[in-house]
């Protein structure tokens, strides 16, 4: 049975009731959303994006009420709200901060979803929303990273934007049209502070929007990764399910107040977190005729940076082995009408691979670590969702594949060494072989049987 909000029909509510469904949505997505009422400490990550998505964009409206975007100018515009704009200094700080704190939070919130399989059925679209979120993010960061003017501003779009040019026949008239220029210069800083104050803005927070929608069409997992829905009241009110408001809107007031304290903490203590908020070499005016001693990108970048590095032609020799093996496994295992699609595609990429520099391959590997994450929910075949009722051995596999992460992203940070190349090149394939090899691990071991009812421990 379908819950019914019933809405006004006297006073000024009323009025707006008959022409705007404004109780009816209030109803619907917040004090009438049922929400399981097993959440723990990791559902606090989704109000948290929030929370800092709304803080980029009112602080990013005071920031461009001062900020030049001119190459000439950019630079001492920023200058000139750090020391001159009354409270420009903060606004800086809120942004440059919420900046690093939006991918902490979204890192954390994706970890979450990862654990308890929030992204199988029916929660697909919720999913694939939220990879294309972060899509967006990563676009948002890295055209808002130019801005400042700074050197590694500068050389940080000058790398990334000539690694475009390594799409053979394309690339080179490809980087030069997304740069306008032969160099990265003042027509590109226009065209990367319009995307970065609207036009991303804009596609985020639609993408948002639709991620909720979704999540509210479905209803939210827990971490029993049990639907609440499949047991329902009389009333039709799922058994398991709180109100969102009151009950989670207070328990989410409590992760806003301890994460804006964490927040202002670093805000006012340590805005440039050792360089990896805010580096040192941005301080310096982009100087077109001198390049960096170093090129690191922000840490949040810095896993699939690596990634990209670690590919070398070396590294490109045993990616051509892995895809060639895995045509082979196709062809002896293909049944039906794929039987010689994919052993034929795996021949064409590996001539592909042989002809082509491994710099591009580079570009494919960091990209398709990203654009993987979005085939999560049908690469995972476990009977159960959550971690809980998973085998010990895919605990293990989650914890090796966080630990290749982190240290992906820490070797991003790093200048290359032999050794450093090495590992990142094993993490990589980790990485990989995390995702690609679901099909046949998440189904293996022994599953417990997952409870009937959410387990809860009033406190
Ligand atoms: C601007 C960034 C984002 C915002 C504002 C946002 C917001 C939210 C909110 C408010 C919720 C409901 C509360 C909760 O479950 O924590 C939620 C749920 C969810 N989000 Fe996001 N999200 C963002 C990015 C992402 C990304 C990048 C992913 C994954 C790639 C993702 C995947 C999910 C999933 C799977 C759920 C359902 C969780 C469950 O029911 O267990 N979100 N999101």
């Amino acid at each position: 049975m379908a819950i019914d909000h019933e809405v006004e029909t006297t006073g000024l509510v009323g009025w707006i009731d008959r022409r705007f469904p404004m109780t009816s949505t209030w109803k619907k997505h917040v004090s009438e959303y049922y929400a399981p009422k097993n959440f723990n400490f990791w559902y606090f990550f989704g109000s948290l994006a929030l929370l800092v998505l709304v803080n980029q964009i009112v602080t990013g409206i005071f920031l461009t009420m001062n900020y030049k975007p001119d190459s000439t100018l950019a630079f001492a515009s920023v200058e000139y709200i750090m020391r001159e704009v009354p409270w420009g200094w903060l606004i800086r700080y809120m942004h440059s901060t919420g900046a690093s704190m939006f991918f902490v939070v979204v890192y954390l919130h994706m970890f979450r979803g990862l654990m308890y399989g929030s992204y199988r059925k029916p929660r697909e679209l919720v999913w694939v929303f939220g990879c294309a979120i972060f899509l967006c993010l990563m676009a948002e960061a890295f055209f808002g990273y130019l801005l400042p003017w700074g050197q590694m501003s500068f050389w940080g779009a000058q790398v990334i934007v000539n690694l475009f040019s390594a799409i053979p026949f394309i690339g080179p008239d490809l980087s030069l049209w997304i740069r306008g220029d032969y160099v990265v210069s003042d027509v590109t800083l226009n065209r990367f502070f319009a995307f970065h104050v609207i036009a991303i803005p804009l596609v985020l927070i639609g993408l948002v929007v639709a991620h909720l929608v979704a999540l509210h069409e479905v209803g939210s997992n827990n971490p029993d990764g049990i639907e609440i829905k499949a047991k329902k009241g009389p009333d039709g009110i799922p058994l398991d399910g709180i109100p969102f408001h009151p009950y989670y809107s207070v328990h989410d007031f409590m992760g806003v107040s301890v994460f804006l304290i964490i927040f202002a903490a670093i805000i006012f203590f340590a805005p440039e977190m050792g360089g990896y908020f805010l580096e040192a070499n941005n301080f310096i005016p982009a100087n077109p005729l001198q390049t960096p001693q170093e090129i690191a990108p922000v840490w949040y970048f810095t896993a699939f940076y690596a990634m990209l590095r670690a590919t070398t032609d070396p590294f490109k020799i045993v990616l051509m082995i892995i895809v060639a093996l895995l045509g082979l496994y196709s062809l002896v295992r293909a049944r039906g009408k794929w039987k010689l699609g994919l052993p034929v595609l795996a021949v064409l990429v590996v001539l592909a691979m042989a002809f082509t520099e491994s710099k591009f391959w580079g570009v494919v590997v960091m990209g398709g670590a990203v654009i993987s994450l979005f085939f999560l929910p049908w690469l995972d075949r476990s009977p159960v969702k959550s971690i809980r009722y998973r085998p010990f051995f895919h605990k293990v596999f989650y914890g090796i594949f966080v630990l290749a992460f982190l240290t992906l992203g820490f070797l991003g940070t790093k200048p290359p060494s032999p050794a450093s190349t090495l590992i990142a090149q094993i993490c990589a394939l980790i990485y990989f072989a995390f995702f690609l090899g679901m099909p046949v691990w998440t189904r293996l071991g022994t599953f417990k049987q997952p409870p009937e009812r959410v387990r809860f421990k009033p406190h």
